[in-house]
């Protein structure tokens, strides 16, 4: 009775200890999603019960390793036990009921994310090696940056343009895949103002760890501003220039999540003044960023691959016409003016 009592009290207190220092830790990030409150209600929860079952197997085993030890100059047998059937029923039964109870409550929640409302904003993102690209079905929009108005669901359509990926936002805590000739969806409902960052949770290749994309969470009319600008921004068809074009095509392809456009490296060279400038290739030898060569880059880009970055581009041969390549270029050149 009396290491009954002491036992108890150690795995309360062991329990406390952990869940104080659990809690302190903060083990998440600044949640800003609707669906992620129950999320963080289920995980807080599960991490309770186990630090309680933590502390109750590591309590009782050191206990029994102090207090039961062989004192010096014992060399008696210790008792032969043979089991304990009303013990091992307990610790079967009591998890499974408690694991089956996360399971029902868990799959009351799963069924309260997952309801879609009428006035969702439909979103298809496109996950490639190694970026988004975040089109607006209702407004003929398409952006590397994914801006969503606060408060208002978001029914997300993802797919992949090569791989697996997945999209992730971890201060909307859930998550989906991105799969290459599929459609998945996800729904979320952001509901902080304020900059996240979509991050890949699939290992995808070379550049996995740097497949970010911007995410900016504004208030409904600053949405609807941006929407507007982003409208303009792009004429309608008839009006626009080869390099306007090629601007459309670059964000539809979703280029700058490996070439900037202002000076910085990132996967890939910049495209910044890149056009007329000699440029060294991984062979030592050089050559002149002309027609020619930007062509080839984009068709072909593992035949001359630029010093000091991996050959990792997949050739856009057979993805993009003739024409759309004389506009992307268009486009570069034009980012030297
Ligand atoms: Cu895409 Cu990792």
């Amino acid at each position: 009775m009396k290491h009954l009592i002491v036992v108890s009290v150690l795995v309360i207190a062991v329990t406390a200890v952990l869940i104080l220092g659990l809690t302190a830790a903060d083990l998440t990030p600044q949640l800003a999603s609707e669906e992620g409150q129950y999320v963080d209600l289920m995980f807080h929860a599960q991490t309770y019960v186990i630090a309680f079952f933590f502390s109750l197997v590591i309590v009782l085993m050191l206990y029994s390793v102090v207090v039961f030890r062989r004192k010096p100059g014992d060399t008696s047998e210790g008792p032969n036990v043979k089991g304990n059937t009303p013990l091992e029923i307990t610790w079967t039964v009591v998890p499974l009921i408690i694991v089956m109870g996360f399971g029902v409550w868990g799959a009351g929640h799963l069924a309260e994310i997952t309801t879609r409302q009428a006035d969702d904003l439909a979103v298809k993102v496109t996950g490639f090696q190694f970026g988004w690209s975040f089109e607006y079905p209702d407004y003929n929009v398409t952006s590397s940056e994914l801006y969503l108005p606060v408060g208002r669901q978001v029914s997300f359509s993802l797919t992949s343009r090569d791989v697996i990926h997945s999209f992730w936002v971890p201060e909307f805590r859930i998550k989906q895949d991105a799969v290459p000739g599929q459609w998945t969806s996800l729904l979320v409902t952001p509901d902080v103002v304020g900059d996240y960052r979509v991050r890949c949770a699939e290992l995808c290749g070379y550049a996995h760890s740097a497949m970010y994309a911007p995410v900016v969470v504004v208030e409904p009319d600053a949405f609807e501003a941006w929407i507007a600008g982003q409208e303009v921004a792009s004429p309608p068809t008839g009006e626009m220039t080869l390099a306007d074009k090629g601007k459309a095509l670059v964000q539809e392809q979703g280029c700058q999540g490996c070439h900037s456009i202002d000076g910085s490296a990132l996967v890939g060279p910049t495209w910044l003044g890149i056009f007329g400038r000699e440029v060294e290739l991984e062979d030592g030898s050089t050559v002149a960023a002309d027609d020619t060569y930007l062509r080839n880059s984009i068709l072909d880009p593992n035949s001359q691959i630029v010093a000091g970055f991996p050959g990792i581009m997949p050739p856009y041969g057979g993805v993009l016409s003739d024409e759309d390549v004389a506009a992307i270029i268009e486009y570069i050149k034009s980012l030297n003016e």
